[in-house]
């Protein structure tokens, strides 16, 4: 895919796809409560699509329509063995939530996945569950991993690691054990899971002091089915968002967007570098925040963030990485170890790109530094993705820039955004 410098700027109203976070959490949680759940506005990408898959071959009854989904929930025990192993593409969302959800089931079953998901940690969340009793075998500590289905026990975990796919894999676990479990989070992470499951009925008492999270949760309680209607993606609105700012005469509106406070740190982080931006009609839906947001193009200061940001807005900095190349001053981004561990090794992949396309910028311990110029020239226009969707978006951002960029393996896209392409062009982009 060729991602090519724009003439004009970027402007209109571009359709943000629905959550990825909240799409898998909208089909696993009615899949275990009781009653019918009609989702609206569920992301059809290919992570999610694998989500749904697996609780079809679990023996849940989903209809899938145009304009939502249906799934018709019978109660916390009610899933089937699969009759085939559990294939979960590229999404560590979905392994995550399922590996905790399968340990506390009565059946074995066999979670695999394609060879970047293969290759991602899942000892960090195997190795708490075993603290419940959970029985998995792991492959060298990733996928394939197979889980011999048991009653758990309640139990006491403290995540060390900043993550809300732990988190809410143990809550997919802890919701099917008899008894009360503590769960201490040392880094807020988004809560997604914790917002569900507190509207479908769990019980279910959350506190917090500093930063950490105290997550009392009692088990085997039947949770009861709402309808849902899921906000549309942040994560996905940032590359618009970004391309408004670093392009001239731009200026975009969103609509019902995600304003999560434990997932919007792009949105402060913009704001610390002057990004005109505007968060417009904020209001709740399913207890969820969300907003609209106008964006014009800006002249941004470099800044600043420190590791406390860093679970805010994980995914976001391959794409705050290129708004930091076209401010005014440098950025230090600290704290980001997490992501050499995503869908790539995502800060070799920032930072081999980024030098490919001119840009001054190294990485010490686990910050990123980035010295932004006023022009670039390109040292080598062929963007190595490894498959990874939101380094190949941010790179066509990039490219809406200083291009022509060649994006390798784009076809990742479709793991989050499959509308990227056409909404991109349609507001001014130049993807072919
Ligand atoms: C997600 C949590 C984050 C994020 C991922 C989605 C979730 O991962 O990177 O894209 O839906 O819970 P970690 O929990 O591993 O940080």
């Amino acid at each position: 895919m060729i991602s090519d410098k724009i003439a004009g700027g970027i402007i209109g109203s571009p359709k943000i796809p629905g959550d990825k976070s909240i799409s898998h959490r909208s089909i696993i949680i009615p899949s275990i409560s009781n009653g019918i759940c009609k989702v609206k506005n569920i992301l059809k990408s290919d992570d999610v699509l694998h989500t749904l898959e697996a609780f079809k071959d679990m023996g849940v009854e989903i209809i899938q329509n145009k304009d939502e989904i249906i799934i018709n929930g019978k109660g916390l025990n009610s899933l089937k063995k699969p009759k085939k192993d559990i294939y979960l593409g590229n999404s560590g969302t979905s392994a995550r939530l399922l590996v905790g959800l399968l340990s506390a089931q009565k059946f074995n079953s066999t979670i695999i996945g394609d060879s970047s998901l293969s290759k991602r940690p899942m000892k960090r969340i195997t190795d708490p569950l075993t603290k419940m009793n959970a029985i998995i075998k792991t492959f060298n500590g990733s996928l394939p991993i197979e889980i011999q289905g048991r009653h758990l026990a309640s139990a006491d975990i403290d995540i060390t690691i900043p993550s809300a796919q732990i988190k809410s894999g143990l809550l997919l676990a802890c919701i099917n054990t008899e008894g009360i479990s503590n769960i201490t989070e040392n880094n807020v992470t988004r809560d997604h899971t914790e917002i569900m499951l507190e509207s479908f009925g769990a019980k279910i008492e959350i506190s917090k002091k500093d930063n950490k999270k105290y997550i009392k949760i009692e088990g085997k309680n039947e949770l009861k089915s709402k309808n849902i209607n899921v906000p549309s993606d942040l994560s996905s609105s940032a590359f618009f968002i970004i391309a408004t700012l670093i392009n001239k005469n731009s200026k975009i509106i969103l609509k019902n967007i995600n304003n999560n406070p434990t997932r919007n740190g792009l949105l402060i982080a913009l704001k610390k570098m002057g990004a005109k931006i505007s968060i417009l009609n904020k209001r709740y839906n399913n207890n969820e925040e969300v907003c609209d947001i106008e964006v014009l193009s800006s002249e941004l200061n470099g800044c600043e963030l420190e590791a406390d940001m860093a679970a805010l807005m994980i995914d976001e900095y391959p794409i705050l990485s290129i708004a930091a190349s076209f401010a005014n001053s440098p950025s230090i981004f600290k704290g980001l170890n997490e992501l050499r561990v995503k869908e790539s090794d995502r800060l070799n992949l920032i930072l081999k790109n980024l030098l490919n396309c001119g840009v001054e910028c190294k990485i010490i311990d686990d910050s990123l530094y980035i010295n932004p110029k006023k022009n670039y020239e390109i040292i080598n226009n062929n963007i190595r993705t490894d498959f990874d969707h939101r380094i190949a978006m941010s790179f066509c951002v990039m490219g809406s820039k200083i291009g022509p960029l060649n994006i390798l393996e784009a076809g990742s896209i479709n793991t989050s955004f499959p509308t990227f392409k056409k909404e991109f062009n349609e507001v001014g982009g130049k993807i072919y």
